[in-house]
């Protein structure tokens, strides 16, 4: 398979995992490059069902090698539990994986940061995180005073946790968050930097290796285009680049070397978090999508705020992603709706949008303006080939890869590995 980069391009939650999962047995190698344990994918494979939150989906298969990429902010001892689980289900992982050694590391104080600031925050300007302490991970990158994996192992790493340790307790102090014990957190995330000594590697050195001898590579994105820093409802993001171009800057693999992109996309709309959600249903529509769907946080285990398509966002992710294909999940959600509503365009003041507006604050005002679609009313989870589908919901498929622009590569009609219709992909 050719290097594939494969994104959300909703809010997340797009159902990745599984998709991640089909497409790894065809690369040598899975790379996440952005995000860190905020984000959940989850694989079903027979009745067996994994969470995974940093590895990467294709440690689930036998043979290929996971890379968490230097664009990650990794929590060492999720990481180390997350090992043990897979290694449970018989997985081999030594050897396997590996972490960049210019990874970031989540330490307690970054879980207490996050705490401290949502709890600081006015209602309506929650940005409802994950509490993983992943904005305050990101914000020590940036402000350069955040540890990496590869300062895990060298002789200077206990004075450089020790300082930042006092100075994280002064601010939490001051926001009146809680402070933490300094002596045992040196203790543990010591014992915790000897257990990451033998995944830890220059994993940019690694990939530009192998893709120089031919490997093939999978870039797994994590949350969504409308999650990213950058391109998505800022400030209710996450702090990432959760787009196709962090794919690059999060793993060290320059821009020509990827050779296409795949979007995930929901037939329907879901968010968790707070944020403007233009299509979102309060009605018994939206709970019928929620129920069906099963659209509780795989991380959090928060209800899921559920909507209807809507193909702003999608015309949008296609653009920033540049999606040569998309794979379409949970349409299967949708099998009892006698009609479905597409999103096509926003009103806003009595103005038509046809672009996601960049402000949150016009966004919020924004009404959508939907095409009724008929729905087709039979089951699809059986199904095994895209001929076989209803005509409606062919069309309804159809017709939102239009409004997207894009082919359709994967559709997904069901949460195991054999209900995943391979199309153009
Ligand atoms: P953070 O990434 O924990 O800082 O959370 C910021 C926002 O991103 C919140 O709205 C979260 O709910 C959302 N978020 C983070 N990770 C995921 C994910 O994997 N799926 C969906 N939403 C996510």
């Amino acid at each position: 398979m050719p290097n594939t980069v494969l994104i959300g391009a909703q809010w997340g939650d797009e159902g990745k995992g599984k998709i991640i999962d089909v497409l790894a047995g065809q690369v040598d190698i899975v790379v996440r490059y952005q995000g860190g344990n905020n984000a959940g994918h989850t694989v079903k494979i027979g009745d067996e069902h994994y969470v995974l939150h940093l590895i990467p989906s294709g440690i689930l298969r036998d043979d290929q090698v996971c890379v968490i990429g230097n664009g990650l902010v990794v929590n060492p001892s999720a990481l180390l539990d997350e090992i043990a689980e897979v290694e449970a289900a018989g997985k081999k992982v030594q050897g396997r994986l590996f972490v960049s050694d210019r990874a970031h590391i989540v330490f307690p104080y970054h879980r207490a940061l996050d705490a401290a600031r949502e709890a600081l925050l006015a209602e309506g300007s929650k940005i409802g995180t994950t509490g993983r302490g992943i904005g305050p991970c990101y914000s020590d990158k940036v402000t350069r005073t955040g540890l990496r994996a590869g300062d895990l192992l060298t002789s200077d790493y206990p004075a450089l946790l020790q300082s930042r340790l006092v100075e994280a307790n002064k601010v939490l102090a001051a926001m009146g968050g809680e402070t933490l014990d300094e002596k045992a957190v040196l203790a543990d995330y010591l014992a915790v930097a000897e257990r990451m000594r033998p995944y830890i590697k220059d994993t940019v050195t690694y990939l530009g290796d192998a893709i120089r001898q031919g490997q093939t590579v999978l870039f797994e994105g994590a949350q969504g285009t409308m999650l990213d820093i950058d391109f998505g409802t800022y400030p209710f993001v996450t702090s990432s680049s959760a787009t196709a171009g962090g794919a690059c800057t999060g793993s060290g693999v320059p821009p020509h070397k990827i050779d296409r992109v795949v979007g995930v996309i929901k037939a329907y709309t879901t968010r968790v978090g707070e944020g403007p959600f233009p299509t979102e249903l309060f009605d018994a529509d939206g709970e019928r999508m929620r129920d069906a769907g099963g659209e509780y946080g795989a991380t959090t285990g928060r209800p899921r705020r559920c909507g209807w398509f809507d193909a702003v966002v999608g015309r949008y992710a296609a653009m920033i992603n540049g999606v040569d294909f998309w794979a379409m999940t949970k349409l299967d959600v949708l099998d009892t709706f006698e009609t479905l509503r597409v999103c096509t365009a926003y009103e806003y003041e009595g103005e038509r949008l046809t672009e996601m507006p960049a402000s949150v604050n016009i966004l919020e005002k924004c009404k959508p303006v939907y095409t009724d679609v008929p729905g087709w009313c039979e089951p699809t989870s059986h199904i095994t080939r895209y001929e076989d589908l209803p005509a409606r919901a062919r069309s309804y498929v159809e017709y939102l890869c239009e409004l997207m622009g894009g082919q359709l590569g994967i559709l997904s009609v069901g949460p195991k590995r054999e209900s995943t219709l391979r199309v153009g992909l």
